[in-house]
């Protein structure tokens, strides 16, 4: 839509989450005019979720390479090294500046950082905060800091496009802004950088442990606008969900990993542990090869969910360690303390998403993109728990000092936009709210844990036929859903999850958290490589 207002900065950062709120305070601290524009309030995305914890060499006896190792093998040969290499190494001090910023994490008598273990992980090497909400404090620290340093924010908005000028580099977004205030409506930030840390993309399932804002809107964003995304096929599915029932849906309430990294097993509805033998690691095995056992166990008993059990932690550490979520599972009628906890894999977490270079640059000049809606190419076929913290942290922070050297060195110069189209003639047709759950239950069914040739191409041909539908409206008959930010966010779910189950489609082999039943085996000779979408962007 044509912008109503618009306002100037260097950078516009789309997203506050840990991601987005690092690259706004550090570019800020390079002294460039910054602009932080949020869907809902500054702290409504994912990060405030997460429990475990950031994984980083920060123990006595660990190491980067270590750690490299570790992600490596989680990634089942699809990991960049190079971009693992600049996570593990620049890690520990990207965590020691947030540090600096004002998170304050779980510390020993000592003094020392507490650590803790997650799947996939050889060390203790989780930081945490709080028990359980190491999410919630970084949140906090980083707003404050926000705030603190007088930084310009934009609540309520959702980020529809990319404007670009007429050398197709980037020159701002155009925002919808919701609710009151001098801002209302549709208006663009002109800015010749964006960042783009818009989280996830979990809600395009019926049960996932990200928050309803998770919607895809910077891959979308970024389709629409022509950059590369890579690796969508490759949605991590949390093995340990809290379950609610068969019909459970939105954001379900997450048991973290680190309960097990504490010694919790996973028993079946016999009470048999299932985990031992499976893997060296046993409950501790990457998350892929929990969240399969599981999935495996469910299927041979014939049962919804499996257990956690957790009762010999006793109600001392369960309410010092791990306050939230015994919080959570009480709030459901269920005890921890006295009772094993029913769990079941949810959607968690994309690897993959916008396509970028070491220093976050997507392939459309002037766009950045960090955090989850990032393909960095440090998680390959499964992120290693508890990296994604860290990923958003290291690759902002590479971001903000990528356009701080562009500007030393060419200055970044105000770029005028080319006409956007007008509100009468939308460029693609905008889905009824409603769709949101008909995309959920179509991608839960045919794209989910488990997935065949059949259920995917099943799940194609209806996510076409809603496609479809919606256009035929705008082109025969002109109409197209009312604009608003359940519109837009339905439309970026179906731009995600056509992407999302074409690369399934086509990726014939089982690896990391991609698992064809049709084709059971890793196959290195054809698919040790990425699928990279383009989407021309007259046929979005
Ligand atoms: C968890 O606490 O289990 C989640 C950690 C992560 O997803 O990295």
């Amino acid at each position: 839509p044509a912008p109503g207002w618009a306002i100037e900065a260097d950078v516009v950062v789309v997203g506050s989450g840990v991601a987005g709120l690092t690259a706004a305070l550090r570019c800020e601290a390079a002294g460039l005019t910054t602009v932080v524009v949020t869907k809902a309030r500054l702290d409504d995305g994912s990060t405030r979720w997460a429990q475990g914890g950031v994984a980083a060499a920060l123990g006595e006896g660990d190491t980067p390479e270590q750690h490299l190792d570790d992600t490596l093998v989680a990634g089942v040969g699809l990991c960049d090294e190079e971009a693992v290499r600049l996570l593990v190494t620049e890690g520990p001090d990207a965590v020691r500046r947030l540090i600096a910023t004002g998170a304050h994490f779980d510390e020993s008598a000592e003094g020392d950082l507490e650590l803790t273990r997650e799947g996939g992980h050889h060390r203790r090497r989780i930081a945490h905060a709080g028990g359980d909400a190491t999410g919630a404090e970084i949140s906090r620290a980083l707003v404050e800091a926000v705030r603190a340093r007088g930084l310009r924010t934009i609540e309520n908005a959702l980020v529809l496009d990319l404007l670009t000028d007429a050398e197709g580099r980037t020159a701002g977004v155009t925002l919808h802004v919701m609710g009151e205030g001098q801002h209302d409506g549709v208006g663009a930030v002109h800015a010749p950088a964006v960042v783009l840390a818009t989280g996830g993309m979990g809600q395009v399932y019926s049960a996932t442990t990200n928050p309803s804002v998770s919607t895809g809107d910077g891959v979308a964003l970024a389709l629409r606008a022509g950059a590369e995304v890579s690796d969508l096929e490759f949605v991590q599915f949390h093995p340990t969900v809290l379950f609610l029932g068969p019909d459970a849906e939105g954001q379900q309430p997450l048991v973290s990993e680190a309960v097990r990294g504490e010694g919790a097993h996973l028993v079946d509805g016999d009470g048999v542990r299932f985990m031992a033998g499976q893997h060296e690691l046993a409950e501790l095995a990457p998350r892929d090869i929990v969240a399969k056992a599981i999935t495996r166990r469910m299927q041979e008993q014939d049962a919804d969910h499996m257990f956690l059990d957790a009762r010999h932690f006793g109600a001392g550490m369960w309410e010092h360690r791990f306050p939230t979520i015994l919080a959570a599972c009480r709030a459901n009628g269920i005890d921890p303390v006295t009772e094993p906890i029913p769990i079941a894999p949810a959607a968690h977490h994309a690897s993959g998403g916008v396509r970028t270079d070491a220093h976050g640059r997507t392939t459309v000049p002037g766009l950045y993109a960090c955090g989850e809606c990032a393909c960095t190419g440090v998680h390959g076929a499964n992120r290693l728990a508890s990296n994604s913290l860290l990923e958003g942290l290291v690759y902002a922070e590479r971001i903000a000092a990528d356009i701080a050297a562009e500007r030393a060195a060419h200055g970044l110069g105000a770029r005028v936009p080319a006409p956007v189209p007008h509100p009468e003639q939308p460029a693609y047709p905008l889905l009824a709210p409603e769709t949101r759950f008909a995309i959920q239950r179509i991608m839960t069914e045919g794209a989910g844990v488990l997935r065949s040739a059949e259920s995917l191409s099943r799940a194609a041909d209806q996510l076409q036929r809603l496609h479809t539908e919606a256009r035929e409206a705008l082109t025969e008959q002109g109409k197209t859903a009312e604009p608003g930010v359940d519109t837009w966010e339905a439309t970026n779910l179906l731009c995600v999850a056509r992407v999302l189950v074409a690369a399934a489609r086509l990726r014939e082999e089982t690896r990391g958290c991609h698992w064809r039943e049709d084709h059971a085996e890793r196959d290195d000779a054809n698919w040790r490589r990425h699928i990279v979408v383009r989407l021309d962007p007259d046929r979005s």
